[in-house]
């Protein structure tokens, strides 16, 4: 408790310490007073003390003071006399008077002479019978006396203003009585409040509290002259309850997007970008993968109507890519053995992978290099939980002399590492490299691992027509997967649900920052 007070002293703001010293000499003090003693103004009086009452330091006592006064009319009764009383006078008179004279030996009005016959009835001063109105013995009484509405009508006439709170048993009766007749008295609400120590405050001022100016804001020249070392400071309560807010933020997936690009581009490698509406030239041609290759089939590749062709390269490359296919040319291999088609070549697809985007690379530019590109991949997929036929791929390609397939494992164990998962290889078959591999990362939680892209090296057959003499270490990964694996959701389709809930309330930062 001790250390729970020294705390809650800390984290006090400068006006809550003033507004409680203001209460060591008495329990109780208006925020008017503290105004007076602290020279403060009010606003930061009553905000202190509503944050002091946040606390429970103090309690914020609120009373409501109703303040009366004569309306227009009101003041006019006041002068002149209620109607009823002004008939009161003519029956005291007259004894009995008809109904229909009433206005003209009263001088009252037709409204008013309404008004005080309801009254005259009401208060028993008059009774009416057949249209003759007698006065009553109340009647008689109360013609040298005032009533009680009367009275406070009297007093307020006088006092101009009356809190209710004040009013004695006979004005309140009076009080009650004009307020149903409407108009007559206005109400003012006069809104005062009483900040009172609760046992909590007493405690802390027993403690002892400093009044000291604090910073709030540094200066240039503080911090140059070293001034801020000396200043106070406020501390702050870390834990305090803050308004639920929802800052515009990335999708996760394009965090994650940013994230290897980030690791990449700290790798040294630099960003390229291929066409999406891709020839099958560069998506398998010239990746050396025979025409009649199973991924070519309609249920894996979209192939375009609009534009149903596409442009090819230079006739040399074409050409060098057909003898690599029939009979390896001169890339030292054997090629497929079959009669390479210009046509199929020149079919539109969307893309089904990134690695196009490495062979464009390495036809324009000279090794070494370090090249990686992040896109939008497309394959005829039937929609589940873990399958989209659009998704990501981050590909890369490092080109050098000394480039080998360790080095390519070196790449991929660090980027993962970066990105906070554990790596493994496994063997595998990819037509346009040798040695090839699959990753594979770990899953904790599932105590196993899944498959996350292919690798390798790319084999003569596809270096040779792009006139790239040094080794190249390739490779190309998916990255729904891993944002599944770091949002810890089982659906792939969340990624593209725009489900604003769930983005509301996934953290700004998630993993390693961007
Ligand atoms: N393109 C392959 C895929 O989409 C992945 C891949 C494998 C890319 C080996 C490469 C590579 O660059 O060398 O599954």
């Amino acid at each position: 408790m001790q250390e729970d007070i020294g705390r809650i002293i800390n984290e006090l703001h400068l006006y809550e310490k003033k507004v409680l010293k203001s209460l060591e000499s008495s329990k109780s003090i208006t925020p008017e007073e503290v105004v007076n003693s602290q020279k403060l103004d009010i606003k930061s009086v009553m905000s202190a003390s509503g944050s002091l009452a946040s606390k429970e330091i103090i309690d914020v006592q609120k009373d409501v003071e109703e303040i009366l006064s004569l309306s227009d009319d009101g003041e006019n009764y006041a002068k002149e006399g209620l109607p009823e009383r002004k008939l009161l006078n003519l029956l005291q008179q007259e004894g009995t008077v008809h109904m229909k004279d009433l206005g003209v030996k009263s001088g009252l009005n037709p409204s008013d002479v309404k008004i005080g016959v309801g009254w005259l009835v009401r208060k028993q001063w008059a009774k009416i019978n057949q249209g003759e109105v007698n006065i009553t013995d109340k009647g008689k009484e109360m013609a040298d006396n005032l009533g009680e509405d009367e009275k406070l009508l009297a007093a307020l006439m006088e006092k101009g203003q009356i809190s209710l709170d004040i009013l004695d048993h006979e004005l309140q009766q009076g009080f009650k009585l004009l307020k149903s007749r409407k108009g007559l008295i206005d109400i003012d609400k006069n809104t005062s409040h009483t900040l009172i120590l609760t046992e909590k405050g007493q405690e802390i001022l027993n403690q002892g509290i400093v009044i000291q100016e604090e910073a709030t804001q540094l200066t240039h020249k503080q911090l140059k002259s070293g001034e801020w070392k000396n200043l106070k400071y406020r501390g702050y309560d870390v834990k305090a309850e803050y308004p639920e807010f929802n800052p515009g933020k990335m999708h996760p997936l394009r965090r994650i997007i940013e994230e290897i690009r980030n690791v990449f581009i700290n790798l040294g490698f630099n960003e390229s970008k291929g066409p999406i509406l891709e020839s099958a030239f560069w998506n398998f041609d010239c990746l050396f993968q025979p025409q009649d290759h199973a991924a070519r089939e309609m249920q894996d590749t979209f192939y375009i109507k609009n534009p149903s062709h596409s442009k090819l390269p230079d006739d040399i490359l074409v050409s060098k890519v057909a003898q690599a296919h029939q009979n390896g040319g001169e890339t030292g291999s054997e090629g497929w053995g079959y009669l390479w088609d210009k046509e199929v070549a020149r079919q539109s697809v969307l893309r089904t992978h990134t690695t196009g985007v490495s062979a464009r690379f390495l036809a324009e530019n000279e090794p070494p290099l370090k090249m990686f590109s992040v896109g939008k991949v497309f394959r005829r997929e039937t929609i589940t939980y873990k399958h989209l036929p659009e998704f990501h791929q981050v590909e890369g390609i490092v080109a050098g002399d000394e480039v080998n397939f360790r080095n390519l494992l070196g790449i991929l164990k660090e980027f993962y590492k970066k990105l906070g998962f554990e790596v493994r290889f496994r063997p595998a078959y990819f037509p346009y490299t040798y040695l090839s591999t699959e990753c594979e990362i770990y899953l904790p939680e599932k105590e196993s691992w899944i498959e996350l892209g292919g690798a390798g090296m790319f084999r003569p057959e596809v270096l040779e027509p792009l006139g790239i003499d040094t080794p190249v270490a390739a490779f190309g990964l998916g990255i729904e997967r891993l944002a599944m694996i770091r949002l810890g959701i089982k659906d792939i389709r969340m990624l593209y649900k725009s489900d604003i809930g769930w983005l509301r309330k996934l953290p700004i930062t998630q993993g390693v920052d961007v």
